[in-house]
């Protein structure tokens, strides 16, 4: 596999970072999850927004420029094997000795790495998956796409241990999102989403699915969703990057509607294959 680490390519086994780096001793970064279809990075305009946005929030300067980053992530691709690619990339505040405020003047840490992007099968979408329900206790900044996930990572280890995919999380009586995706739930035929907020990760998935529910002219309503809805709900999807929309037919060992997924789902999941199919044919620039 080959890394990008500070300026250079190379094998992951020769990647080498200091103790001291901020990222590994206070979390003190932020990432992104590009997928990447037949070698072309999806919706890349909008994860490099994104990352700015995390980049804002932490005050820390973004290192690159945008023609910079799409020629790293255009490397990273071209470097390894998969046509289908996850590309991973994380830019930490640097090397300092431990002090909890942000020095100043530091090299930030660049580091790019692929995985083979290996979406939920059609039989998995078919069958749907099961998730559990749990309080989310992270912190209020979930705006930010943080490499500090030591609480996502709680949350999803908990649905782990019960042989689920997700925790799906409540906070105040309300539903944000899951471990490592957005929520939706459909209702009466209409599709309910929380609203962008500090307590959701903006998922470039959600947006896709918001805009293939506006141009299918399919009900939807951006509202904030009660617990009492999701646990009543028809149906439950999670989206993301590498679940795609994923139907959640089990919560807490409940069926979910009649437990199987749902119409809404099926066809919203169709419309996501034919958006990626029909993005993936335009010319490159587009
Ligand atoms: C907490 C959380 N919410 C939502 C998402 C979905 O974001 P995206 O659709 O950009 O993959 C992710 C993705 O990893 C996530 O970690």
């Amino acid at each position: 596999m080959t890394i990008y680490l500070n300026g250079e390519f190379m094998p992951i086994e020769q990647a080498k970072i200091s103790v001291l780096d901020r990222g590994f001793i206070f979390g003190d970064g932020v990432y992104e999850v590009i997928p990447v279809y037949s070698r072309r990075p999806f919706r890349l305009a909008e994860h490099l927004a994104r990352l700015q946005a995390s980049l804002d929030a932490i005050r820390l300067q973004n290192p690159h420029d945008r023609a910079r980053w799409t020629e790293l992530v255009g490397r990273i691709v071209a470097g390894n094997p998969w046509e289908d690619q996850n590309v991973y990339l994380q830019i930490t505040r640097g090397v300092a000795r431990r002090d909890h405020a942000f020095p100043k003047g530091l090299k930030p840490t660049v580091f790019l790495m692929a995985s083979e992007l290996i979406p939920p099968s059609a039989e998995t979408v078919k069958r749907g998956a099961a998730a559990i329900v749990l309080p989310d206790f992270r912190w209020t900044r979930c705006d930010i796409k943080s490499i500090s996930l030591l609480g996502n990572c709680l949350l999803r280890t908990a649905a782990a241990d019960q042989g689920c995919v997700e925790a799906i999380l409540v906070r105040d009586g309300e539903l944000t999102e899951a471990s490592a995706s957005n929520v939706f739930v459909v209702k009466s035929g209409t599709v309910l989403a929380p609203p962008k907020s500090h307590l959701i990760l903006p998922g470039i998935t959600y947006d896709v699915v918001l805009e293939i529910l506006r141009d299918a002219a399919i009900p939807h309503e951006v509202r904030p969703v009660k617990e009492s809805e999701l646990r009543s709900a028809d149906e439950v999807w999670v989206t993301s990057s590498s679940r795609e929309v994923l139907p959640i037919t089990t919560l807490d060992g409940k069926p979910v509607g009649p437990g199987r997924p749902g119409p809404v789902g099926a066809k919203v999941y169709a419309l996501y294959q034919e958006y990626k199919a029909r993005v993936m044919r335009a010319p490159a620039h587009a």
